[in-house]
């Protein structure tokens, strides 16, 4: 028997994410300054740059967290900044954090389960009413639940406190949260900041394995392993701006890219 694990497939490709002249200050300081880029649907886009070069807040920016001072962002061409995170959330963006935000007293499956997906047995009318569709909701939503968590490798710990796992397990639980929306775009923060090189392997295959049928992703990472590996392009931000966009190996080399960010070290 073929059981798909996840309602991916057969999906159209969507997830482009443009982002134009945004800009976020705070105080004296232009965390973001005038950035301009396109995550392409279907692909990997990988965000680079020096600490504090403004990566973490221009996906604060995207995901509604923090508005902009100025500049677009579009999701599939329809405008998303101004948008508070729920919004942007049900409009199919999903983030996760550099540091995981587990509800630490709940099971994995638990938190997983948590993700809010049209869920009519919240409004208690709904379970006075009509009790058979909260029972088969609940269900399909305890199956998709069961097979994200088997999807991303987490069975084994899904009645562990999510709190107990490691940092790496919880960064996991965190994509499958992501997955749970089923998201256009998924944007990582820094999905290997602190992961074993074993548990970094299941992140990178999964994220193969995600995109191979279409979804789209912008991932911040400073593991250039990880992001030469994965990515499709590569924007490089330092001290809020953009200097320089292109294909892996193309940044790599760039002389400006070696300066600001990878210290002369890179081959
Ligand atoms: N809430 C905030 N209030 C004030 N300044 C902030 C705030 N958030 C970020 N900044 C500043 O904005 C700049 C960009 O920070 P940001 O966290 O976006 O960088 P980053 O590229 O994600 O860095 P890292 O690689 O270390 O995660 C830094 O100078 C930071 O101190
Ligand atoms: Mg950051």
């Amino acid at each position: 028997m073929t059981k798909e694990p996840l309602p991916l497939a057969g999906r159209r490709i969507s997830g482009r994410l443009d982002i134009r002249n945004a800009v976020r200050s705070f105080s004296a300081v232009r965390a973001v300054d005038d950035v301009s880029f396109t995550a392409e649907p279907g692909r990997i886009t990988g965000l680079i740059g020096p600490n504090g070069a403004g990566k973490t807040t221009l996906f604060n920016a995207i995901a509604g967290e923090l508005a902009v001072d100025s500049g677009e962002i579009t999701l599939d061409a329809e405008r998303i900044d101004g948008l508070p995170p729920y919004k942007v959330f049900s409009r199919g963006l999903a983030r996760t954090f550099q540091i995981p935000r587990p509800f630490a007293g709940m099971t994995v499956l638990e938190n997983v389960m948590l993700v809010p997906a049209r869920q009519h047995g919240e409004r208690f009318w709904n379970t006075w009413l009509r009790p058979g569709l909260v029972a088969r909701e609940e269900k399909a939503n305890l199956e998709k639940a069961r097979a994200i968590i088997e999807f991303c490798g987490l069975s084994p710990v899904e009645k562990q406190l999510a709190g107990a796992i490691s940092g790496g397990q919880q960064k996991l639980v965190e994509l499958a949260r992501a997955l749970m929306a089923d998201p256009r775009i998924i944007l990582l923060d820094e999905p290997g900041a602190g992961v074993n090189p074993a548990l970094l392997d299941t992140i990178v295959d999964r994220i193969v394995e995600l995109n191979k049928r279409g979804m789209t992703f912008l991932i911040i990472e400073h593991n250039m392993d990880f992001i030469m590996s994965l990515c499709d392009k590569v924007v490089v931000m330092a001290a809020g701006k953009v200097i320089a966009e292109g294909l892996p190996e193309q940044v790599r080399a760039d002389r400006m890219v070696v300066d600001a960010y990878l210290g002369g070290a890179a081959a």
